[in-house]
C-alpha cells in the first residue's frame, strides 16, 4: 500500500445497493467538511456512472494538466465550493457509456489517486460505485483508508446488501465509521411537523401485485404486462 503524499485521511462512501444516495452523501459530506475549514477533496470513483460533476454544478468543465510529460504530469482537480473534485465525468462526453474491463478500472482508480495534484488535503472523500466489486477492492488495496461509511435505505433488500458491504470492508481491513440510513422518512414540506415512514411491501415476501391486486401500482404493473404481451404474443 502506498500512502498519497499530501492526503491525511481518506473516507470512502459506499453502499451495497445502487441509488441509495451515496453520491448525495459524499458531495454533502465533502461540502460540510470544507465548511468546517478543512481542506477537502472529492474523488468520484464511480467510473461507470459519474454523477458528482452535475451535482456540484461543474459538468461543463475540463480539468487541466500540469506541465511536464508522461508520468510527471498531474491532473489538476476542478475547484468548487472550496472542494477539489476529480471525476471520470470530466473526461468523457456526457451521456456516453464507459465500457471497461476490471484491469482498466484498476488502473484509472490508481491514476486518480496518484496522478492528481491533490494539494495537502485534510480529507479526501471517495464516492464509490454500488456493490462489492472491483472498484472497492482496488481502492482498499491501493491506499490506506481511514474509514468507510456505508449508505443504505431502510428497506430489507438494501440492508441485506449493506451487510455484504460491511463484511467486505471487514475482510479488506478497512475500519467502518458508521452507517447512514437515507430516505427513511418523508417529511411533507407543507407540514414539517409530520413524518411518514416509507412503507416497503418487498419486506413481506409477497409482491404487491399479488397481495394487493387492486392497488394503483398493481394496476400499473398489470398495464405494463399487457403492453409487453401485446408486443410479443400474437393471439
Ligand atoms: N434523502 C433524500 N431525499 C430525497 N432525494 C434523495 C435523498 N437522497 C438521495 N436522493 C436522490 O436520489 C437519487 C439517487 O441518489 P444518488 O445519486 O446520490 O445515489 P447513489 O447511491 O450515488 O446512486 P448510484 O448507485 O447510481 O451511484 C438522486 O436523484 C438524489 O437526488
Ligand atoms: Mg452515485
Amino acid at each position: 500500500m502506498q500512502k498519497i503524499d499530501g492526503i491525511r485521511h481518506i473516507i470512502a462512501v459506499s453502499s451495497g445497493k445502487g441509488g441509495v444516495g451515496k453520491s448525495t452523501i459524499a458531495v454533502n459530506l465533502a461540502c460540510s467538511l470544507a465548511k468546517l475549514g478543512l481542506k477537502t477533496g472529492l474523488l468520484d470513483a464511480d467510473i461507470y456512472g459519474p454523477n458528482t460533476p452535475s451535482m456540484m454544478g461543474v459538468a461543463e468543465q475540463n480539468p487541466k494538466v500540469t506541465e511536464g510529460s508522461g508520468s510527471d504530469q498531474r491532473l489538476i482537480p476542478i475547484n468548487k465550493y472550496g472542494i477539489s473534485l476529480v471525476s471520470m465525468g470530466f473526461l468523457i462526453e456526457e451521456g456516453q457509456p464507459v465500457i471497461w474491463r476490471g484491469p482498466m478500472l484498476n488502473s484509472i482508480i490508481r491514476q486518480f489517486l496518484y496522478q492528481v495534484e491533490w494539494n495537502n488535503l485534510d480529507f479526501l472523500v471517495i464516492d464509490l460505485p454500488p456493490g462489492t466489486g472491483d472498484a472497492q477492492i482496488s481502492l482498499s488495496q491501493s491506499v490506506p483508508i481511514s474509514g468507510a461509511i456505508v449508505v443504505t435505505t431502510p428497506q430489507q433488500v438494501s440492508l441485506q446488501d449493506a451487510r455484504r458491504g460491511l463484511a467486505m470492508f471487514k475482510q479488506l481491513g478497512v475500519p467502518l465509521l458508521g452507517i447512514v440510513e437515507n430516505m427513511s422518512v418523508f417529511i411533507p414540506p407543507d407540514m414539517p411537523g409530520k413524518k411518514y415512514e416509507i412503507v416497503d411491501d418487498s419486506n413481506k415476501g409477497v409482491p404487491i401485485s399479488i397481495s394487493q391486486p387492486n392497488k394503483e401500482s398493481s394496476v400499473v404493473f398489470g398495464n405494463l404486462a399487457q403492453l409487453i404481451k401485446n408486443q410479443f404474443v400474437n393471439t
